[in-house]
Order: structure tokens, then C-alpha cells, then sequence
């Protein structure tokens, strides 16, 4: 496994990454990329300026994974999004993107990176409850209750740093968490 720029050229990569994003995201953020149309246009807006996407790739070329940063202000960088192949998932490509994407906005003079990681079926504790009456404790207290990946980014250094309430509809918090990485 290797990780590379993903460039336009990528057509063939670029359409197996639109099934993985279609695929991976379809059980529980069915809303995020619901056909290869929309992800094949996420992924084509990854070519911007100001923005980061990279590839894991196998020895025989067939996408592995993928991760995008975009620029937002001052030093912060917003990494959106992350997908790994269901079949080599908890296999550390995961921690190897995100490492990868940490080294990149680090050489364009980032220190910080961020991301919003939305419950929007119940998979945590912050989800169907009323955030606005004490936050913070309701972030501190945080259980996994379905694997939702805030515990991932946990394990590659990220930290809650707030919640936004309700960005998905009653109950179905968008979870914002941080890293240093400058
Ligand atoms: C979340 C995702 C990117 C993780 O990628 P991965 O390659 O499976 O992760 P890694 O193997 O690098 O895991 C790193 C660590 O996180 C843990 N981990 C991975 N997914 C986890 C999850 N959902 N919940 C809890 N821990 C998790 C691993 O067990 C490993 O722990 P360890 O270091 O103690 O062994 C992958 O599961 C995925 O693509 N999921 C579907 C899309 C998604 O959820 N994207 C993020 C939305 S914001």
C-alpha cells in the first residue's frame, strides 16, 4: 500500500473511490454522498485550490482509500473527507491517511486540523438528547454505543473540542473534533 496525490487523470481510481464513498457512507450518513453522481462531484471539487486529496493504492493500482483537506482560515484545515474500502478496514490504512494528510498541511504551514463528524442515527450518547443545556459535560461523557468513528480519531490524536446541535435534524449532532499537527 502506498499513498499518492490524486490527480484528474485518476479516472479509473476516481470512480472506484465514488463506490467507496457511496458504499461506505450509505448505512449510517445515507444523506452524505447518496449516488456516484454527487461523489464523483465531491471528489472533482477535491481538485481545487487550496485543497488536498490523497490516494491509497495497492500494489496493482485499486484505490484503497482516501482523504481530503481543505483549507478554511487562519491555520486550520478541515479534513473532509475519509474513506477506507470496507474489506481493509482496521488494517491502520485509516491512521496511515490521516498521518499522510497531518505531514501535508503541516508542509503549507498548517497547525491545525479539523473535522465535523455528524451522529445522525443514534451511534452515540450525544445523539436524541438536548446538548444546549451542559455541553461540555455531555462531550466529556461520551460512550460509543455503534462504533461510530469519533473513536477512530480519537486513536489518531484528535480531541472533541464542541458539538453543534441539531446540524442534522433533532437529536442528530455534528460532532467537531481537532489535532495539532503544526
Ligand atoms: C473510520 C475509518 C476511516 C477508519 O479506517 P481504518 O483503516 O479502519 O482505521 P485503522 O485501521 O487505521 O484504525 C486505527 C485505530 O482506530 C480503531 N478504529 C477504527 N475504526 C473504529 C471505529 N469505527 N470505532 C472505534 N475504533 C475504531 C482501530 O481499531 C485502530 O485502533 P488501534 O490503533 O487501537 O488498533 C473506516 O472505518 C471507514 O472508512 N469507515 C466508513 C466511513 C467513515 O466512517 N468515515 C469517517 C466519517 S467522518
Amino acid at each position: 500500500m502506498y499513498i499518492r496525490d490524486l490527480t484528474r487523470d485518476d479516472t479509473d481510481v476516481i470512480h472506484q473511490l465514488a463506490r467507496l464513498l457511496v458504499e461506505g457512507f450509505a448505512d449510517h450518513w445515507p444523506d452524505a454522498w447518496p449516488t456516484l453522481e454527487a461523489a464523483l462531484e465531491e471528489i472533482d471539487q477535491s481538485f481545487g485550490g487550496d485543497r488536498i486529496s490523497r490516494v491509497a493504492v495497492d500494489a496493482g493500482g485499486e484505490a484503497l482509500g482516501w482523504i481530503g483537506g481543505q483549507y478554511t482560515y487562519g491555520k486550520v484545515w478541515e479534513l473532509h473527507p475519509l474513506i477506507v474500502r470496507r474489506d481493509r478496514q482496521r488494517q491502520g490504512i485509516g491512521r496511515a491517511l490521516v498521518a499522510d494528510l497531518e505531514a501535508q498541511v503541516r508542509q503549507r504551514g498548517g497547525l491545525t486540523l479539523m473535522l465535523g463528524t455528524d451522529d445522525e442515527d443514534g451511534m452515540t450518547t450525544l445523539a436524541g438528547v438536548d446538548l444546549y443545556d451542559d455541553p461540555c459535560r455531555h462531550i466529556t461523557t461520551i460512550r460509543n454505543l455503534r462504533g461510530h468513528p469519533y473513536e477512530f480519531y480519537q486513536k489518531v490524536g484528535f480531541t472533541i473540542v464542541g458539538v453543534i446541535p441539531d446540524a442534522n435534524g433533532p437529536g442528530k449532532p455534528d460532532i467537531l473534533m481537532a489535532k495539532r499537527v503544526g
